[in-house]
């Protein structure tokens, strides 16, 4: 233990609570901050940077980041905060990869935890045997936690699309991509958390001790505890990935075929989808991040100005025995209704698949077109009202899909435990629609507010026709939005956030409630 924290710090507090205000509510800060002894060290050099997040449209500066050296450094600047009580101004945000898209890690003058810092390999310990696991601190980031568990043939069940982000993040909203249909979303392959929560207490929960806690922090967008370890499920890693691309021109066909599949006995390992609207016909991308070694036809096929659908799927083989999988795709691929000469297909290592968004991360960052403006949408759309909203949203609200992926595929209502925080349709399938769009400076000064006018007619459209979606990565400004989004689950919500936050000090960037400060 080194005694600190650094002056700056309390200059900083102190400068933010005098801006504000005459008579300073942080006062005390500047004593007990003083008197705090931790491992890490605060910082305020690095205040701007934990301002910014993925999105690039929210921009909230904190008085201080903590880079924390130990799970009690953030116990005891949580406790510290919760002892001012409501005579402070502070709250405090666990920070991620800060991966979040409109601010969701930020926390405006208050204290900004660098969780990364407490992820390192070091401490992540895999556990062989019947039913494997990993712990792992919850700021690792997912492909660090890929990268460890393969050097013992393992891996976790579930994923999302791109692996740098932090086991904290996704656990707070869900975790889903293309394995959720038959493992559930990430939420639902954890085993045990080690959570702070708003009092600043430490304490292990699971589906057997402290069970509230533990599925309340599950999908709980960070308002009940910040998650400092996470044991997670492992599975024997496979070793390699036919990859798999095919075409549609009929939207239900390419539904259909998907249902068909997620609810198959005998199925692929993977299953996503997504939209190509291309009004000026060739379409020479769509299957951009596979080796060029795809037949021609499929390569430049001509969508002759409509709106496609493109099926993806994966199944893992071992190279030594590659017939069984071959013979498995052959009678899969048999059944579905794609357009013949668009088929694809691709053979990666596993780890190189479960990677592939890292590839474009890297492309765009070199083009500058990375750490731009993003203004995506996700949203959870019931199955019987998919072919009203896609009748509308391609074509007619969007005309054209080259401002980023729009991802469509279903998931299995009964994979999700309906405990955790995770608010989802109640329909028993319900179909991801992500709208992954970027905003550069290039496309010209008003391509961020289309964007957003466009999303804007999506979610009234939703409104109008009475689809009953629920937003993923949900992003509100008042509290009578939130009411609606958690719906007959408000109460409880808040009810649990009286019970493990009560003032309200957590993850305040996602505006649910606000820290209730006495006037002096
Ligand atoms: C390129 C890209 C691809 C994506 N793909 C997918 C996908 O396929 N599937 C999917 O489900 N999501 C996906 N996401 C969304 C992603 O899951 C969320 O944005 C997530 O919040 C990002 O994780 P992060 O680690 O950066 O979290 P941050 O943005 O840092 O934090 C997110 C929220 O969680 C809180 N938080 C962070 N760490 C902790 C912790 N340890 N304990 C408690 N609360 C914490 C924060 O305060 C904040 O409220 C993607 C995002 C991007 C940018
Ligand atoms: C939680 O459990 C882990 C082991 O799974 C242990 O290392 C840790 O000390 C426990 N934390 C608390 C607060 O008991
Ligand atoms: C959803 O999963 C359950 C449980 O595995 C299964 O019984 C059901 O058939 C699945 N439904 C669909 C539509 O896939
Ligand atoms: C759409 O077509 C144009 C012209 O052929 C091409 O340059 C562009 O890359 C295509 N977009 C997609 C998403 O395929
Ligand atoms: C959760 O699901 C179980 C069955 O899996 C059901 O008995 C229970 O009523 C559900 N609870 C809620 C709140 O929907």
């Amino acid at each position: 233990m080194k005694a600190s924290p650094i002056p700056q710090l309390l200059m900083a507090l102190l400068l933010a609570s005098i801006n504000s205000r005459k008579s300073d509510p942080d006062a005390p800060i500047t004593a007990s901050f003083r008197s705090m002894a931790i491992d890490g060290q605060f910082t305020t050099h690095d205040v701007s940077n934990a301002a910014m997040d993925f999105g690039n449209r929210y921009h909230f500066l904190p008085s201080a980041v903590l880079h924390p050296g130990s799970v009690a450094d953030i116990a005891a600047t949580v406790r510290h905060v919760f002892q001012l009580g409501p005579s402070s101004r502070l709250t405090i945000a666990a920070r991620g990869h800060a991966h979040s898209l409109q601010g969701q890690a930020q926390a405006p003058g208050g204290i900004v935890v660098r969780m990364e810092s407490l992820g390192r390999a070091k401490n992540m310990h895999v556990h062989a045997g019947e039913s494997p696991y990993v712990e792992a601190p919850g700021g690792e980031l997912w492909i660090d936690v890929l990268k460890e568990t393969l050097r013992h043939g393992l891996a976790p069940t579930s994923w999302t699309d791109y692996l740098h982000l932090t086991i904290g993040g996704t656990l707070s909203n869900a975790g889903i991509s293309g394995q959720a249909f038959r493992q559930g979303p990430q939420i639902s392959n954890v085993h045990q958390l080690e959570v702070i929560t708003g009092k600043g207490e430490v304490i292990n929960c699971s589906s057997t001790k402290n069970v509230e806690l533990f599925h309340s922090v599950l999908g709980g967008l960070g308002q009940f505890g910040i998650i400092t370890r996470a044991r997670i499920a492992l599975e024997p890693a496979p070793k390699m990935v036919r990859w798999i691309r095919v075409l549609y021109s009929d939207f239900t066909s390419f539904t259909e075929d998907q249902e068909k599949l997620i609810s198959a006995e005998k199925t692929f390992d993977y299953i996503e989808g997504f939209v190509i609207i291309n009004r000026t016909g060739i379409l020479n991308n769509w299957r951009s991040s596979f080796n060029p070694q795809d037949p021609v036809q499929a390569s430049h096929f001509n969508s002759e100005g409509k709106t496609l659908f493109c099926l993806e799927m994966t199944k893992n083989f071992d190279p030594e025995y590659p017939e069984i999988m071959m013979q498995e795709v052959e009678e899969l691929l048999s059944q579905l209704r794609y357009i013949p000469s668009t088929l694809f297909q691709s053979e990666v290592s596993f780890l190189e698949f479960l990677d592939r968004v890292h590839v474009s991360e890297v492309m765009l960052r070199s083009k500058g077109l990375w750490e731009i403006p993003h203004p995506w949408l996700n949203l959870l759309v019931p199955r019987t009202g998919i072919h009203a909203f896609a009748n509308e949203v391609f074509g007619k609200i969007l005309t054209d899909s080259s401002n980023g992926p729009i991802l469509l595929y279903p998931l299995n209502k009964s994979k999700w435990d309906n405990r955790t925080s995770a608010i989802i349709p109640n329909e028993e399938v319900f179909y991801l629609v992500a709208f992954l769009s970027s905003a550069p400076c290039s496309s010209g000064q008003d391509s961020l507010a289309k964007a957003l006018k466009q999303q804007e007619r999506i979610l009234e459209f939703c409104k109008k026709a009475n689809i009953q979606m629920k937003q993923y990565l949900p992003h509100y400004t008042t509290q009578e939005e939130w009411k609606f989004h958690f719906g007959p689950r408000w109460e409880e919500f808040k009810h649990k956030k009286q019970a493990y936050d009560p003032l309200a000090i957590l993850a305040p960037g996602h505006r649910i409630f606000q820290k209730a400060v006495a006037s002096l």
